[in-house]
């Protein structure tokens, strides 16, 4: 059944709908400005182990609370770190994930036994209204069934978990494409646990120390979006990072010549293609994407385009990679998870 609301109803109904429908231990899928958000009570334990259940995710997942505001901090975490106040004052509501040592009162559920917690204040206005109303947290990892292709617009969500959650609040395409940066903390210092849009090196600016690479870490923390194969569509993706022009040519000519075009052709020929160059005329794969070449543009097309070539008439899906420079860094990373080769 189709769950997002016709817009008979004003948005102030929606979102009236939307606190509701949490407040009665349901699910609501939400918008943020990274990715949509499958939402349930951070309090009401029945609840988020529908999350759970909705997501076929490992109970030893943990999942992110989401807060209406950096105010709220010292009812979810303690000990918390002078860096870890001053950057959730810099960048909430926004697309930054602080790691903290929680709350007792936060069920071990939420953070599948963990003693720290992930807090975040998004930053779209819907789902920021929701939370002022809703009052408590709510949990929300990305809206998609485990190990798939995250949600960017209401139909994403539909279209996985249509027949498991309640309430879509559609809130339109979602700004920024891609989650958001995970931040963690050991002896009040700064561990980069997930790329996002905003890059360690904005974060040293903010705080005057560096941030280390979670790798620097004694013990390895856990966090799925740190699995190698993540992010993933249905079809095999891979990455080109050699010369996508000289594929092309490989491709296009009548006879494969090449090794590359004779690999490709152990996956078959349709071929669904996201480049930063523009569609060649003789092209006969199923479908080519031209991307844009800034980096916050393409962000935000990247999993819409993916959903888009993730099709079952589709082989295998190519994916020209952008250059590897910090800016392109969390773009990269999704790219590289949802990847099963290079070519
Ligand atoms: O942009 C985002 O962060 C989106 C929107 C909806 O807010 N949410 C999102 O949630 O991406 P999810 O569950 O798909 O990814 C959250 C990541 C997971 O890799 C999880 O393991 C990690 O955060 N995480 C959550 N709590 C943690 C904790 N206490 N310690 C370590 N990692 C944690
Ligand atoms: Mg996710």
């Amino acid at each position: 059944m189709n769950k997002i609301p016709n817009h008979n109803k004003s948005i102030d109904e929606q979102i009236q709908h939307a606190v509701a429908t949490l407040k009665a231990g349901r699910l609501v899928a939400f918008p943020t400005e990274t990715v949509y958000g499958l939402g349930a009570d951070a309090h009401n334990s029945a609840a988020v182990k529908k999350v759970f259940a909705a997501k076929h995710r490992p109970a030893t997942h943990p999942l992110i609370v989401h807060i209406s505001s950096a105010t709220q901090l010292d009812q979810w975490a303690k000990q918390i770190p002078n860096c870890a106040r001053i950057l959730s004052q810099h960048f909430w509501p926004g697309p930054l994930t602080l790691i903290l040592p929680k709350q007792d009162t936060i069920p071990d559920l939420v953070t599948g036994g963990l003693t720290t917690v992930a807090l975040r204040v998004p930053r779209h206005p819907l789902t920021l209204e929701m939370l002022r109303q809703f009052g408590g947290g709510i949990v929300g990892p990305s809206a998609n069934t485990h190990g798939k292709l995250t949600p960017t617009c209401a139909e994403h969500v539909q279209t996985d978990l249509g027949d498991k959650v309640d309430y879509i609040l559609d809130g339109g395409e979602c700004e920024i494409g891609i989650e958001s940066t995970i931040i963690y903390f050991k002896d009040d210092e700064p561990y980069l646990v997930r790329q996002g849009m905003i890059t360690a090196n904005e974060i040293s600016r903010v705080i005057g120390t560096n941030v280390h690479k979670d790798s620097e870490l004694p013990t390895k923390i856990r966090a799925p979006g740190s699995l190698e194969r993540h992010y993933a569509p249905n079809k095999p993706l891979l990455l080109v990072t050699s010369d996508m022009q000289e594929l092309i040519n490989a491709l296009t000519l009548p006879e494969p010549a090449n090794s590359k075009a004779a690999l490709l052709e152990r996956y078959g020929n349709n071929i669904a293609v996201l480049s930063f160059l523009p569609q060649p005329a003789n092209f006969s794969g199923y479908s080519w994407q031209h991307m844009p070449t800034a980096i916050d543009l393409y962000a935000k097309k990247l999993y819409a385009c993916l959903h888009n070539a993730d099709q079952p008439q589709v082989d295998v899906i190519l994916v020209e990679c952008p250059p590897k420079t910090e800016g392109w860094a969390a773009v990269i990373d999704r790219l590289t998870r949802a990847s099963q080769d290079e070519i």
